[in-house]
This record gives structure tokens, sequence and C-alpha cells, in this order.
């Protein structure tokens, strides 16, 4: 097992589970992947899964976390994958307390409207919270976390603003190139059922890598090995058929 994500907000709506779903697709290419969805309406579920709420994708498992103890999940999703990301309601819960306590980092998606960065705010405060109660016991203990700031428009007043704001209250956000911006491919990833990176075009799809790289940086983890390229014939076997008679 390499590590556990957090990916939460106290904020309905600010793109947690569009998060999620293009980290799963990044970090499948390296190992298996479970999604742990904690939010009562089971988006992450319904958008991977089939009707009975199995993976439709390859090397990412779902589990409910609906009636069930985290952290008895989260240590048996660690025993058998390489990757756990855990999706919560967009609430302050319990659960979120427990699941940071097991997590290698935390990400905290905002958009850039006053609300949004308040509830950052206070998504980051547990964060804290929890590592003050962690580290009384273990003084190593340390959780890194950052505002992932999602649905924007950057170069514009309120995004700046944001930013300003976030860094004001001491409150670490990625740096200006890791951010998502608002664009209609994430919206069709959902209503088509598969990851933001299938319907991406080629820069969003370099965003969304330099995003999810970034956030395989703040929790420890390496970025998936490069896939050889589809359709390329690898050099040694062009020559071998090459070589064969017609
Ligand atoms: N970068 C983006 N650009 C445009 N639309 C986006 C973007 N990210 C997410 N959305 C859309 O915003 C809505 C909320 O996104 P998402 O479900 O990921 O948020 P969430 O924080 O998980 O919400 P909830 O708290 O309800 O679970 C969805 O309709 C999604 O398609
Ligand atoms: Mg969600």
């Amino acid at each position: 097992m390499d590590g556990v994500l957090a990916v939460a907000s106290s904020k309905g709506g600010v793109g947690k589970t569009t998060t999620i779903v293009m980290l799963a697709e990044y970090f499948r290419k390296r190992g298996s992947v479970a999604l742990l969805d904690a939010d009562p309406n089971q988006k992450l579920i319904s958008w991977l899964g089939d009707e009975k709420g199995e993976s439709r994708v390859e090397g990412i498992a779902l589990v409910s976390l609906l009636g069930r103890n985290i952290v008895e999940t989260i240590t048996e999703a660690k025993a058998q994958h390489d990757v756990v990301i855990v999706d919560f309601a967009g609430a302050l819960t319990q659960e979120m307390v427990f699941g940071f306590g097991y997590a290698s980092a935390v990400v905290i998606p905002s958009g850039s409207s006053k609300g949004d960065i308040d509830e950052a705010r206070k998504t980051f405060q547990v964060v804290e919270q929890t590592t003050a109660l962690l580290s009384a016991g273990n003084p190593s203990f340390s959780l890194p976390a950052k505002v992932l700031l999602c649905k924007v428009r950057p170069n514009t007043d309120t995004y700046k603003a944001a930013k300003q704001q976030l860094a004001a209250w001491k409150v670490p956000v990625f740096g200006d190139d890791v951010h998502v911006p608002h664009r209609t491919s994430f919206e069709k990833a959902w209503w088509h059922k598969c990851s933001p990176q299938e319907v991406a075009d080629k820069a969003l799809k370099k965003q969304i890598d330099s995003v999810c790289t970034a956030i395989a940086s703040l929790a420890g983890l390496a970025p998936p090995e490069a896939k050889p390229t589809k359709g390329r014939v690898p050099r040694a076997k062009k020559a071998a058929s090459a070589a064969t008679p017609a």
C-alpha cells in the first residue's frame, strides 16, 4: 500500500467527487485503487459503478461507507490496494476526523466564491485539529493538506482574491498552475459516466495530469509509470517483423 488520500470540504458541490474520479484514472495506471464513498448521496458509486454498485473500471474498486465503520474499512482497503481515496459528504463530520487520521494527505477542493473559501478554511482547521490531537501521542505525525481551486477561471479578479484571502488566513493552496479550470468536459464526463481525462482535449488532459501529479507529490506518492504510446510498434518488434518474409 502506498497511501490514503482524503478529498474533503464542508461545502457541497465544490468538485470533490470530480477530483476523485480524475485521481482514480491517474493512479490506476500504477496499481489498484480503492474509492471509499462516505457521501450519503453515493455519487461516486453511481458515477463509476454498475447497477449493483460494482466498479465498471479495471483497476478501481468501489466501497460504500454507508453503515460501515470508516476505520475498519480504510484498514481493509489499505491491505488490499495500492492507493485508497475517500470521498466525504459536503459537511463537517466525525467520520472526516477519523478518515484524516489515516490519510497521507488531505485535498480540499474549493470554488473561488467567498462562501466556498470560508468552508475550505473550516475544513483546513479540522486538519489542524486532527494533527494537534494525533501528534500529542505521536510527535512525528504529520498531515499535509492543501486547497485545490476547482471550477475556476484563473486570471480573474475573483480567482486572485480567493488566493489572497487563503494566503492571509495561512491556509495552504496549490500553486497557480495547479487548479481545475471551469470546463463543460467535467459535466460531460459525469453524463457519460467516464473519467474527465476521456473527454478532455489535449490541453485539459495536460492540466488534469499536472493537478494529479501535484496531489501525488503532496501525499508522497510517486507518479504513475508512463505507459508506451498506443499504436506504436516497439523498435525491436519492428525490426523482427521487417525481417520476416511475407
Ligand atoms: N471544473 C469543473 N468545471 C465545470 N463543472 C464542474 C467542474 N468540476 C465539477 N463540476 C460540476 O459541478 C458539480 C459538482 O461537482 P462534484 O459532484 O464533483 O462536487 P462535490 O463537491 O463532490 O459535490 P457534493 O458535495 O454534492 O458531493 C457537478 O455537476 C460537476 O459536473
Ligand atoms: Mg461529491
